[in-house]
């Protein structure tokens, strides 16, 4: 007879002497019976928690609404480049109104203006803006500025600083320089026009009658 057979026929399972378990019905092959065994508690308490664990993320991550879902990584990575993006400062340049710009001419921003030229620009426009491996900045002819208006503004300067002419080998100075040391550096160089320095680079660029 089997188990099932017996506990169908008594009513009661059938216990083990030695483990106090009960046999489990069904399942007899060759004598050899399966018993009810206990699960260890720890096993148990395991299995709870992984309940209790996805009755909270359940809630948290698809059933609590709009804002106070939980974040999923993606999610938290998008919040995470915002919040980066808008740490970093502003660009300085990007708040000026460029054609509004006109040369200051007041002795110290003239002479922050020579320091600075002194110190970076020196190298390639020459000691007195003669022109080395840059132009010649002394003389009236400009590579760049708009040829419709006939005069050289700081706006075209500027934005020279700003860009850079990197193929011929001048770097932006977007992130070196403020807007206050383009403005000095620039003036400083309309200074100096009409200067004849010795030893002059030939002329590049166009004519321009004056600086506006
Ligand atoms: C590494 C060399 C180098 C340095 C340093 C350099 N320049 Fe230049 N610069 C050049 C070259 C080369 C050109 C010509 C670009 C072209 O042909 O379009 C140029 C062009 C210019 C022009 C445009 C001139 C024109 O005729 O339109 C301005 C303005 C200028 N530089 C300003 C500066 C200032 C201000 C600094 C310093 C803060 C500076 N440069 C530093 C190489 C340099």
């Amino acid at each position: 007879m089997s188990t099932e057979d017996k506990n169908l026929h008594h009513g009661e399972p059938e216990i083990d002497e030695l483990t106090k378990d009960k046999y489990l019905g069904g399942h007899e092959y060759d004598g050899i019976r399966e018993l009810d065994n206990k699960l260890p508690r720890w096993w148990l308490y395991l299995f709870y928690i992984t309940i209790i664990f996805s009755a909270v993320y359940l809630v948290g991550y698809h059933v609590l609404p709009g804002e106070n879902k939980w974040s999923s990584q993606e999610q938290e990575y998008e919040k995470e480049v915002a919040a980066a993006a808008a740490l970093k400062p502003a660009d300085p340049h990007g708040a000026i109104d460029l054609a509004s710009l006109t040369p200051l001419t007041d002795a110290e921003s003239l002479a922050a203006g020579e320091e600075i030229y002194n110190k970076i620009c020196v190298t390639c426009h020459g000691k007195f803006a003669e022109g080395l491996v840059g132009p010649n900045m002394t003389d009236e002819y400009w590579i760049h500025g708009d040829t419709t208006l006939g005069v050289i503004r700081v706006m075209d300067l500027y934005n020279v600083m700003i860009t850079g002419v990197l193929e011929k080998g001048m770097i932006s100075y977007k992130d070196q320089l403020t807007p206050e040391q383009f403005q000095q550096v620039i003036a400083f160089i309309f200074s100096l026009q009409g200067t004849n320095p010795p030893k002059p680079k030939a002329p590049e660029g166009h004519k321009f009658d004056g600086i506006g």
